[in-house]
């Protein structure tokens, strides 16, 4: 996908991939992108209106953990923006201490965007089509012990992903699903991630992540928009160390039918 003259709405535009992501949308000529986040950072609205003149840049509130907040935003966002191409996904947060609260931000949160962002979209009614992209996890493809609830809504959006990609809701709706799993990222989400482990006991051990080598939020973003521009459908990136590669699918199980 051209992201020239694209409508994008940016879901966690504040933070630090997604304001590095906004920037990189502008930077690649998107039209209108909408920020929808829990908190508005009139700074930031500023500098960025201030440094893309051309495009229209707004802000709408969003608090994932609420469904009804959730239809607020994005019948706000097509009220101002007509439509939108493109979707990204991009709250989250790491804190295994609050278990309801991960899973209500990071995955259902998450699911409840793109159903309700869907319809909108839906070419078998009326829509444009376009892509959805969600932000998984390295946490989203291995293991990784010490944060096993972030790992688990990890987990559920890359399998969401892959699912929501299937040939048969192409077909109908025309929204290709992407998802990357971005490796450790310089922002406030690991910045003292030792305290977020799953198990008090554990956090000695989570301080090695203290002399990780992490990637920068740019590097994360550029290679972001590499995936929205040469993605395929269900696709699944992994972004590590300023590298994008594609993590294959392998079946492990199909259903067995009757034969008669
Ligand atoms: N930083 C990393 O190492 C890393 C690695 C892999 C994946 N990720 C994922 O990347 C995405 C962005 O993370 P980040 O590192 O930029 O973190 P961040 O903390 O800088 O940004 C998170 C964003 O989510 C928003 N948010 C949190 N709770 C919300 C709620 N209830 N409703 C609406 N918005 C809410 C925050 O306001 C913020 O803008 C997340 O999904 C995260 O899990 C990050």
């Amino acid at each position: 996908m051209d992201l020239k003259d694209k409508n994008v709405i940016y879901s966690g535009g504040f933070g630090g991939i997604g304001l590095a992501g906004v920037r990189e949308f502008l930077k690649s000529g998107a039209k209108y992108v909408t920020i929808l986040d829990l908190n508005e950072n009139k700074e930031v609205m500023l500098e960025l209106k201030t440094s893309h003149p051309g495009a229209k840049i707004d802000y709408i509130p969003v608090d994932l953990t609420k469904k009804e907040s959730i239809t607020a935003a994005f019948k706000s966002a097509v009220e101002k923006m007509g439509h939108f191409d493109v979707l990204v996904n991009g709250c989250g947060i790491c804190m295994d201490s609050e278990v309801d609260l991960t899973i209500q931000i990071n995955l259902l949160g998450l699911i409840h965007s793109t159903l309700t962002a869907l319809p909108y979209m839906d070419k078998s009614s009326g829509g444009r089509g376009g892509t959805i992209l969600n932000i998984s996890s390295v946490s989203g493809l291995e293991i990784t012990p010490l944060f096993a609830i972030y790992a688990a809504s990890k987990h559920g959006v890359t399998a969401f992903t892959r699912c929501m990609g299937d040939q048969i809701y192409f077909d109908r709706f025309g929204v290709r699903f992407l998802a990357i799993c971005p490796g450790l990222t310089k922002t406030n989400l690991i910045k003292d991630n030792y305290l977020s482990t799953t198990f008090k006991f554990c956090q000695e051990i989570g301080k090695r992540y203290r002399h990780a080598i992490v990637q920068s939020a740019e590097e994360c973003a550029k290679n972001m928009i590499k995936v929205i521009e040469t993605g395929k459908n269900g696709g699944v990136y992994l972004l590590d160390l300023g590298n994008m590669d594609e993590i294959p699918y392998k079946r492990q199980w199909v259903v067995t039918y009757e034969t008669h």
